[in-house]
């Protein structure tokens, strides 16, 4: 009789045990931890986004910065597969924008010199002589306001709404900005970004995500064996300091046409005078779709572990850069040197220097207007 009484006493607990696991796994969630403190004092955050399947993404309010993101493996296995930092200190002094946001305007505008009404406006320069990512100190370095923590447990999805407000003049750019990014984790393991923004002046805007990405899970690895496909016929040559020349060159016959997905490393040192003005691939593909809402344009598929990252966006370009400036010289996570082309970023945008190229699409926003942007990172296995 005891050991009945005894044994269906171990079955319920058993099937307690469990089906606290399964609610565990099951519930979208989002959990705040202090992440670090500035020299300042001031505390800064970090928020997981759980969407109840196993997929994972912390997010800090300094730099609205992504510093980790779980993918599932063929075998269902998740790992980290973005690049980033222990600890604050690391965020603090990056300079290869690791897992942020990037604003007032990512990417490159020619010697920092763009008009507006006639009235020429010079940017800080940080990049040679050009701005690049928002100047000394973008986006990337300012704390943002966390406006909103949400999780739909019916939905699977867990979301941030990260706030900064850029001031009239920070780093020669006109009109106060109020920029909100909006982060969600899907329960189909997407990784939502949206962007939505107003100013009290006429400036310009191209805010774009930073995230390195080696779907691989191990930093030590580069990323030159993952297959890469970009929907575009066409990219936007650079000179010397990478600024656009405002011609759109065909990619038929040349190393930058991956509308067929091909490894990144088959022709990244190809004899070819853009890949050598980069040192490799870092520059912006024109979309071909660019006239949907929104629209898938590229895909990454890691072949040992069978991730596959699957990128949408409403912008009308992307830059591609496949790391090649990281040289180990930075320690990131787990104390692991992030050596030359461990990690590729895809940043949805307009096309560079687009300020000083009338033709293209406008980054220019006017007061009582509203500046958005949508670009979904997906993540699955095959
Ligand atoms: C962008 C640029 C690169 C480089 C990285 C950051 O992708 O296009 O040239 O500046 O950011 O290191």
């Amino acid at each position: 009789m005891k050991s009945v009484i005894l044994f269906c006493l171990t079955a319920v607990v058993i099937l307690i045990t469990a089906s606290c696991q399964s609610n565990l796994k099951g519930k979208a969630m989002v959990e705040k931890k202090l992440f670090g403190k500035l020299s300042d004092g001031s505390e800064i955050n970090a928020y997981t986004l759980k969407n109840g399947n196993g997929m994972e993404i912390k997010i800090i309010n300094y730099g609205a910065t992504v510093v980790s993101l779980t993918a599932p493996d063929k075998n269902g296995k998740y790992a980290d597969v973005v690049l980033g930092y222990d600890n604050l200190e690391g965020y603090v002094t990056d300079k290869s924008y690791l897992g942020a946001i990037v604003g007032r305007y990512g990417n490159r505008i020619g010697k920092g010199k763009f008009k507006l009404d006639g009235k020429e406006y010079n940017l800080s320069i940080n990049d040679g002589e050009n701005h690049l990512h928002g100047g000394t100190e973008g986006f990337n370095k300012k704390v943002w306001n966390v406006v909103k923590t949400e999780a739909d447990e019916t939905a699977g999805s867990a979301s941030i709404s990260l706030k900064y407000i850029s001031k009239d003049g920070e780093e020669g750019y006109p009109g106060t900005v109020e920029l909100t990014v909006n982060y969600t984790l899907t329960k189909d393991n997407e990784l939502s970004i949206n962007y939505s923004a107003t100013t009290d002046k006429k400036t310009i805007l191209n805010p774009t995500h930073h995230s390195y990405f080696n779907l691989s899970g191990d930093m030590t690895k580069t990323i030159l064996d993952n297959e890469l496909m970009i929907d575009a016929n066409k990219v936007t040559p650079v000179v010397k300091g990478l600024i656009t020349t405002g011609e759109f060159a065909d990619v038929t016959n040349t190393p930058m046409d991956f509308r067929n997905a091909k490894k990144i490393g088959k022709e990244v040192d190809a004899d070819y005078e853009q890949l050598k003005l980069a040192g490799g691939y870092d520059h912006n593909w024109v979309l071909n779709k660019h006239q949907e809402k929104i629209f898938k344009f590229a895909s990454v598929y890691e072949p040992v572990s069978g991730r596959l990252m699957e990128v949408s966006t409403d912008q009308p370009g992307v830059q591609f850069y496949c790391g090649n400036f990281l040289d180990g010289s930075i320690t990131g996570k787990n104390g692991v040197k992030y050596a030359k082309r461990t990690g590729l970023c895809l940043e949805a945008q307009l096309y560079p220097d687009s300020p000083n190229k009338p033709e293209w699409q406008s980054p220019v926003l006017e007061p009582g207007k509203v500046y958005s942007q949508t670009t979904i990172y997906k993540f699955s296995a095959k």
